[in-house]
C-alpha cells in the first residue's frame, strides 16, 4: 500500500532544524524555529519551572489518566490568564491542548462541524503550519493583505478593506493575539477596536492564536487586542500556548477555549471539543499542565515567572536593538530601523529567498525561508557573525 505515496516535503520551519542539525559547520547559528535562547545560547529551564517541578515530584500523587478536557486546575489557571475576567465563566470554557498547534487544529476541526461551509481567512504572510492545519480539518481558506509594499509595516487600509467586502457572514477570521507570526508586526489599539468592529459588522468569527503572552508588552498588556474582540464579538475560539512564556516548548501546553453566546451553547461546544479530543489523541498529557497550574496559584512563585517573561522580552528587546544598530554600522544605507517597530520573537528580514539560501550555504546561517528571523536566537556571541553575514549577502546582491 505504501508504494502509492509519494514524500512529503521537509517542514518549512522545524525542517530547517532537522538540516541544521546535519550540517558539520562549527559556527553555525539556527535562527529559524520559534524558541528562546539566552545570552549563552541556550534555551533554559525557567527557575520558576524547576521549582514547581521540585515541588510536584514531593506532592503529586497519581499519574492516572486526566479528564478529555485536562487538568481541571490548568484550565482555571489558563482562564484567568488569558480572560481576565472579561467573559463571565459560563460563556468560556477551556480545554487542555497539547500545544497551541493541538489548540489550533481542534479549533479548526469544531469549525468545520459548526460551519463546513465557512472559509477561514488569515493573514498573509501567517504561520507556516496554519493554512496546512485548515486544510487538514477541510476548511476553505483565503488570505487577507497584512503587510505594506515595503514589508516593514501592516498595510491596515487593505486589511480592513478585504474583511470588510470580501468575507461572508460565518466565515472566520484567524488573528494573532500579539507578537504577529512571522511579521512581529501588530496592530495597535485603535486599529484592534476597529477590526473588532468589522468582525462584529459581518457577523465573522474570530480564531485567536495566543502563543506568545508576555513576549510584547507585558501579560496583561498582550490581552488588549483578544479583550478588545471579546467585547464586540459574542462568539469566539482562542488558542494558547506556554511553549514559549513558560519555556515547556517539549513538554506541549496549550488550550483552546471556545466562547459562545451563553453558558448552554458553551456547554454544547465543549461537549463537542472533547468529542474531537478524544478521538484524535483521547487526552492531554499531565506534566507541563501541572507546571503551570502550580505556578499560576502560587503568588510568589506567579511573581517569580513573571520577571523571568520580563527579563526574556527585555533581552529580546535589546537583541533587536544591536542588530539594528550594527546594520546601521555597516550598511548606513539599508534602514533595519523599523525592526524596533516590532515585537515578540520574530520579525521579516527583508531579505529574498536567494538571500536567505546564502546565509545557510556560504555562512552557515539558517533563516526561514520567507526570510523571517527568531531575534530570540540572537545572542552577543552571534550577532557580530550575524551582522557581517546579513551584510556581505546584501552586498553580494546588489552587485
Ligand atoms: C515557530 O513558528 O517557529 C514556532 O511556533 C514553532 C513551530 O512549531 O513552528
Amino acid at each position: 500500500m505504501f508504494e502509492h505515496l509519494t514524500p512529503a516535503p521537509p517542514d518549512s520551519i522545524l525542517g530547517i532544524t532537522e538540516a541544521f542539525q546535519r550540517d558539520p559547520r562549527k559556527e553555525k547559528i539556527n535562527l529559524s524555529v520559534g524558541v528562546y535562547q539566552d545570552a549563552a545560547g541556550r534555551t533554559p529551564v525557567l527557575e520558576t519551572v524547576k521549582k514547581a517541578e521540585r515541588w510536584l515530584l514531593e506532592n503529586e500523587g497519581s499519574k492516572t489518566y486526566l479528564g478529555i478536557d485536562g487538568l481541571p486546575e490548568y484550565r482555571d489557571q489558563v482562564r484567568r490568564l488569558v480572560f481576565r475576567g472579561c467573559i463571565p465563566d459560563p460563556r468560556v470554557a477551556v480545554v487542555q491542548t497539547p500545544g497551541g498547534t493541538a489548540g489550533v487544529r481542534v479549533a479548526s476541526d469544531v469549525i468545520s462541524l459548526a460551519s463546513p461551509e465557512a472559509t477561514v481567512w488569515y493573514s498573509n504572510p501567517t504561520w507556516a503550519n496554519h493554512p496546512a492545519i485548515f486544510e487538514a480539518s477541510g476548511l476553505r481558506t483565503e488570505t487577507y493583505p497584512y503587510l505594506n509594499a515595503a514589508r516593514t509595516g501592516l498595510d491596515f487600509a487593505a486589511m480592513l478593506e478585504t474583511l470588510r467586502t470580501k468575507t461572508r457572514p460565518r466565515d472566520v477570521v484567524l488573528l494573532h493575539a500579539c507578537c504577529h507570526n512571522p511579521t512581529g508586526i501588530d496592530p495597535a489599539p485603535q486599529q484592534w477596536s476597529e477590526i473588532a468592529q468589522v468582525l462584529q459588522d459581518r457577523q465573522l468569527l474570530p480564531l485567536v492564536d495566543f502563543a506568545y503572552q508576555g513576549f510584547g508588552q507585558g501579560i496583561e498588556e498582550d490581552t488588549h487586542g483578544l479583550k478588545t474582540i471579546l467585547a464586540h464579538c459574542p462568539e469566539a475560539l482562542v488558542a494558547t500556548s506556554f511553549s514559549k512564556n513558560f519555556g515547556l516548548y517539549s513538554e506541549r501546553v496549550g488550550s483552546v477555549a471556545i466562547v459562545g453566546v451563553d453558558g448552554p451553547q458553551t456547554t454544547v461546544g465543549l461537549s463537542q471539543l472533547k468529542r474531537l479530543v478524544r478521538v484524535n489523541y483521547s487526552n492531554p498529557p499531565r506534566h507541563g499542565a501541572a507546571i503551570v497550574a502550580a505556578v499560576l496559584a502560587d503568588p510568589d512563585l506567579t511573581a517569580s515567572w513573571e520577571q523571568e517573561v520580563r527579563a526574556m522580552r527585555g533581552r529580546i528587546a535589546q537583541m533587536r536593538q544591536q542588530f539594528v544598530e550594527q546594520m546601521r554600522q555597516r550598511r548606513p544605507d539599508v534602514d533595519f530601523s523599523f525592526l524596533l517597530h516590532q515585537q515578540g520573537m520574530f520579525s521579516y528580514s527583508g531579505l529574498n529567498p536567494m538571500q536567505v539560501d546564502r546565509l545557510k550555504n556560504e555562512h552557515a546561517i539558517y533563516i526561514v525561508g520567507s526570510g523571517r528571523i527568531n531575534v530570540a536566537g540572537m545572542t552577543p556571541r552571534n550577532i557580530d557573525r550575524l551582522c557581517e553575514a546579513v551584510a556581505s549577502v546584501l552586498a553580494e546582491s546588489a552587485a
